[in-house]
């Protein structure tokens, strides 16, 4: 039975095999165990690397409803396409042993494709992703990275991230779409559309996890799994509204915030899990929780003043499963308290019923059905190619000064720094491993940015550096060889991470790369810097004495070739910044900001602007108008202008428009982003854009905390344009 088997149908399955479950089945059902639960070190050698005692034991007598995570776990990496689909073949076989063969769902994190599946395709991470501001490439890689997953035998992705990204300190800024609301949203969606489609039981389809409810990515001090405050009008307007277009996009799981908000920790908050993201977001899939969040409640917190009390209250606040992982103590906890009466019944069923209807709805039930072959789902062609496009498109290009880029094929560029030779610091973490940093694991035939250049080049390409991104670069030895070339390319940045082990207390860059930065600047040659890596870090001081800025962020695999393409011209970029680039440490705001941070010292002036980026073309947009002057409640504006290509050389656009409310009761952003298209165009051409602005695009959290439109005036901003409409009662 499969999602398209309809809603009637499923109902009537879950509800009779409910009937049929012990309260042991049922808790098993709401329990998720990592891999090294079913195996030992000993095991992990064979193949699969299974124990097939300890997988008996999980999924026979404990009943265990999901597994999660790579093979040869806590040093978990990716394994082989044939030793995941047996991995998840012996796991299959053992539930179909089990009284009632209840299917296992197995989750991992695929968060830029198949992380753990050796050769899989490896995309832009999701903040070079949102750079592309292309939503249709968001959905191909949906597409590509589900084919992968499921050919690997796995059902269930823990992505997308749906956390915006308005700390840059975080250490999982580069996990999420930037800091818009409406650019995360829409590139969150098309992601699920292209991994889900119509009906994600099909065998190049996988499920979604909109990930981390709600509130994750504004730690106060920046560190991962530290407090957020967040009022509720500011939750309502910025960070639920993209899990709001998850959830209507169709994902049917959702991953817990593993911190707080407000001093409730996300696994407790009843008023987030359930008044909200039942009653108001109308969630009908499951929740689970993070990794050992529930345990957090009483180990870390001190909310809980036992492990059982942790229990009671993540699952009474609406947690349907638990990533306990390592042991089976919410099993025996939850069975306990519901004996005793302490969590009904009732609040079991409801989240088994959620489990087994998502389990139903993904097709697992139908055992005999075969995993999708290699050939064909697999690190294909094309999917590589739509990688690559994805990668060019993800390049920022930030300063172009005397057009100093594209260079010649001919020219002779010294490539130095810590980010020039490794393809770790392309990918960042869930890159073949959680923290994406073991070099030695990534794939021999993708060329690093240095190893890309001197492929494409017809002259002289030299590296100075070394082999990880610790070792010392000898810089007399990188002045000496500057003289003999025409450039340099300075490649700094941050090595690879995830989670607190990315943790850091200030944006600046280390020392040594100041140092090298500085003294390649005194050579007095034209010096490009290339920065790489997941967050913003401060490079004012440079970027000020050199002619080029490319910004990179985390292209992915193909990152090499495609800032390679960008150098040498054969792509000309049109990647833009999804957030604001700092030009100080503490100069953390957003583009749509407060009016009082327009003007004088609180001005809005980052180093790039959100939305900001270069092409090796110029274009023009005007013309912008509205089709009313006036509207009432309720209605659409049309707003229309056109855009032209007024330099020589081909290229992609992305316009932006920008709405603000002239006066209202709750102060309102000086501008936000409401609408954007990409368009190519070639040179002269111009095309004609329209755009709808709907009632929500016009509508703000209020005094009350419920969504409003007031009547007054609305200005829309496209370009260095400005039109405006009012709205009537
Ligand atoms: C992370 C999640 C991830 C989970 C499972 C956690 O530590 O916060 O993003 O999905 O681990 O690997």
């Amino acid at each position: 039975m499969t999602a398209q088997a309809g809603n009637e149908a499923v109902e009537a399955s879950v509800k009779q095999l409910l009937s049929e479950m012990t309260l042991e089945e049922k808790v098993g059902q709401m329990t998720q165990v990592d891999f090294s639960v079913v195996s030992t070190p000993e095991a992990q050698n064979a193949e699969p690397p299974v124990d097939r005692a300890r997988l008996e034991e999980a999924v026979i007598n404990r009943h265990v409803g999901s597994i999660l995570n790579a093979p040869l776990s806590p040093n978990n990496r990716a394994a082989p396409i044939e030793t995941w689909r047996k991995i998840t073949a012996a796991i299959q076989e053992t539930s179909s042993r089990t009284r009632l063969k209840i299917p296992v769902i197995y989750g991992i994190d695929a968060i830029h494709g198949a992380t753990y599946t050796q050769g899989a395709v490896l995309f832009p991470q999701a903040i070079s992703m949102a750079a592309t501001f292309n939503p249709e490439l968001s959905f191909k890689e949906g597409e590509i990275t589900a084919r992968e997953v499921r050919a690997s035998g796995l059902p269930w992705n823990f992505a997308p991230v749906m956390d915006i990204g308005r700390q840059p300190l975080w250490p999982r800024l580069w996990e999420t779409y930037g800091e818009d609301v409406h650019l995360s949203s829409v590139m969150g969606a098309a992601y699920i559309k292209g991994h889900q489609g119509d009906d994600f039981s099909a065998p190049d389809k996988a499920l979604t996890c909109l990930k981390h409810y709600v509130g994750y990515s504004f730690p106060i001090n920046g560190k991962d799994r530290t407090p957020a405050w967040i009022g509720e009008r500011m939750l309502r307007e910025y960070f639920l509204p993209p899990f709001e277009a998850g959830v209507q996009a169709g994902s049917p799981t959702i991953m817990v915030n593993s911190a707080e908000v407000d001093g409730i920790p996300g696994h407790a908050n009843y008023q987030y899990l359930t008044t909200i993201l039942r009653g108001e977001l109308g969630f009908k899939g499951f929740t689970v929780s993070d990794w050992e969040d529930i345990k957090r409640l009483y180990t870390r917190d001190r909310l809980a003043a036992s492990p059982k009390e942790a229990v009671r209250i993540a699952v009474m606040a609406g947690v349907d499963m638990s990533m306990v992982p390592f042991d089976f103590s919410f099993y025996d906890l939850l069975i306990e308290l519901a004996r005793s009466g302490e969590v009904p019944m009732s609040r079991i069923d409801e989240a088994v019923s959620r489990i087994l209807t998502v389990k139903f709805q993904a097709g697992l039930f139908d055992t005999d059905r075969p995993v999708p072959p290699v050939e064909g789902h697999f690190a294909t062609p094309d999917a590589v190619e739509t990688n690559r496009q994805a990668a060019r498109e993800s390049i920022i290009l930030a300063k172009n000064d005397h057009h100093i880029l594209p260079l010649k094929k001919d020219a002779r560029i010294l490539v130095t720094g810590p980010t020039a030779n490794l393809l770790s610091v392309m990918n960042g973490g869930w890159t073949i491993t959680w923290q994406g940093d073991n070099e030695s694991l990534y794939p021999q035939d993708k060329p690093t940015v240095f190893e890309a250049l001197r492929k494409k080049s017809a002259g002289k390409v030299t590296y100075v550096g070394g082999q990880s991104f610790a070792d010392p670069i000898d810089i007399d030895k990188v002045v000496a060889e500057a003289g003999n070339h025409d450039y340099v390319l300075l490649a700094l940045g941050e090595k690879p991470y995830t989670e607190t082990l990315g943790n850091i207390e200030s944006l600046m860059l280390d020392q040594t790369q100041i140092d090298l930065a500085n003294a390649v600047i005194a050579t007095g040659k034209p010096v490009i810097l290339l920065m790489l890596g997941g967050r913003p870090r401060i490079i004012t001081a440079i970027a000020d004495k050199v002619p080029g800025v490319i910004l990179g962020f985390l292209p992915g695999m193909e990152g090499g070739e495609a800032i390679a393409d960008i150098v040498y011209g054969d792509y000309n970029p049109d990647g833009k910044l999804p957030i604001s680039y700092p030009r100080n440490t503490n100069d953390i705001v957003p583009y749509d900001h407060k009016p009082m941070e327009s003007y004088d010292g609180n001005a809005y002036k980052p180093l790039y602007p959100f939305g900001h980026g270069m092409s090796y073309t110029t274009f023009e947009t005007r013309g912008l108008s509205v089709d009313k002057a006036q509207i009432k409640m309720g209605e659409n504006v049309t707003v229309r202008v056109s855009v032209k290509n007024t330099g020589a050389q081909k290229g992609k656009e992305t316009v932006l428009l920008y709405l603000n409310d002239v006066a209202a009761s709750v102060t309102r952003p000086a501008r936000q982003l409401k609408a954007f298209k990409k368009v190519e165009l070639e040179p002269g051409q111009e095309q004609p854009l329209s755009f709808t602005l709907t009632p929500r695009d016009l509508s703000f959290i209020g005094i009350d905390m419920k969504r409003i439109i007031e009547p007054g005036e609305f200005k829309v901003m496209v370009g260095q344009e400005t039109a405006g409409f009012s709205v009537t009662e």
